[in-house]
């Protein structure tokens, strides 16, 4: 029996979690920000780190104690090391050895994207995962497609050139005058949008692996909004924002938005499964929670896909325990000046080199 307990700050929810060999979630707190950064539309950096000062002692001694354990019985403290925002990271990981060093318990510093990862770990606990899997980590922060042929031993196929799939869903979605995160406002005012209104381009971008968003916004923010004369601009006071075109339906615009995205998702997740001949397709990060995408590449993929449940798919500490309960195993133990890795890619054999 392993316990390890999963510290998460990297971006704007302060989470912890405890969970035992790595797939039974005993105890998992969360405490998001959305609210805080509703207001700016966006997560705003300095903001993201003083309330994770302010929540993370809090969230770390609820996890503990909803998990009926003691610091006595952990394992190991886990800790999301990067990719992320650097004050945000740098409040974890200082609380992660603080703790490390107060309780004797061993320090691992884990992957964000690896964390994502190993949320597919915690959904079906019964089931063995045979290796080569094919993971698409669509996130605020990241789309990354990824072979993984085992445990810690990744291969990126390719992402994104420009934004990430859901930056792309937050931009559109503040565009459209939609509160914040895009995501899921986008897919519920597409619920009621006809997906054919308009023909966003798809972004095919030929055999890599790669993708790209940015003519996508554009031709969205083209189709759907009239943006401020250079004259207005200048005049004081005058709004400086885009406005929606007279007579635009933004069900019919976040529809069309998500179908094209969804599409240039869809098509190289399917041909990279294929030609790495993989047993399952994985779905990961807070995009995986759109139901759209899910369907779609249900419909597509001639293999199982997989995505975990929606509380499992935006940030939280149990994945970050999950991934470090692997990297546990493997033996990997970090020293007391591990250091943030705020542009971290997972691109390599983690327990190898990390
Ligand atoms: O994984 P996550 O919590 O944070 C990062 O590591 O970035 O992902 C947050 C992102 C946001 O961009 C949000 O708009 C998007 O996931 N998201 C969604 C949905 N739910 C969250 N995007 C599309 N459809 C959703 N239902
Ligand atoms: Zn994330």
């Amino acid at each position: 029996m392993t316990y390890i307990l999963g510290i998460e700050t990297s971006c704007d929810e302060t989470a912890a979690a405890v969970v035992l060999d790595g797939k039974t979630i005993v105890s998992n707190i969360v405490a998001s920000q959305i609210d805080l950064h509703a207001e700016y539309g966006g997560v705003f950096p300095e903001l993201a780190s003083r309330a994770h000062v302010e929540a993370i002692g809090a969230v770390v001694d609820q996890a503990i104690e909803e998990s009926g354990i003691t610091y006595d019985q952990l394992d190991a403290i886990a800790v999301t090391r990067g990719p992320g925002l650097v004050g945000s990271l740098l409040v974890g990981i200082n609380y992660a050895k603080g703790l490390a060093l107060a309780t004797g318990k061993p320090l691992l510093g884990v992957n964000h994207l690896e964390g994502h990862v190993y949320s597919l770990w915690l959904t079906e606990q019964n089931r063995t995962i045979e290796f080569p899997v094919l993971i698409l980590i669509v996130s605020g922060g990241h789309t990354e497609l990824v072979l993984m042929t085992g445990h810690g031993l990744y291969t990126r196929l390719g992402g994104t050139l420009d934004d990430a799939a859901g930056e792309a869903f937050d931009k559109i979605g503040r565009l459209l005058g939609l509160p914040f995160p895009g995501g899921p406002n986008i897919e519920r005012a597409a619920q009621n949008g006809n997906a054919a209104s308009y023909k966003f381009p798809r972004a095919k971008m030929d055999e890599t692996y790669d993708f790209s968003f940015s003519g996508l916004k554009t031709a969205v923010m083209r189709a759907a909004t009239v943006m401020p004369s250079a004259e207005a601009r200048r005049q004081r006071g005058a709004e400086k924002k885009a406005q929606l075109r007279d007579g635009v339906s933004v069900g019919d615009v976040a529809a069309s938005f998500q179908a094209a995205l969804v599409d240039a998702l869809v098509e190289k997740t399917t041909r990279a499964a294929k030609t790495y001949n993989v047993t399952e397709i994985m779905l990961a990060g807070g995009v995986s929670a759109n139901q759209a995408l899910r369907q779609a590449l249900r419909r597509e993929a001639d293999l199982p896909v997989r995505y975990p449940p929606l509380n499992l798919c935006t940030d939280n500490g149990a994945m970050i325990a999950a991934a470090g309960f692997h990297r546990y195993q493997a033996g990997q133990r970090d020293e007391w000046d591990m250091e943030v890795q705020p542009m971290w890619p997972l691109t390599y054999d983690t327990y190898a080199e990390a």
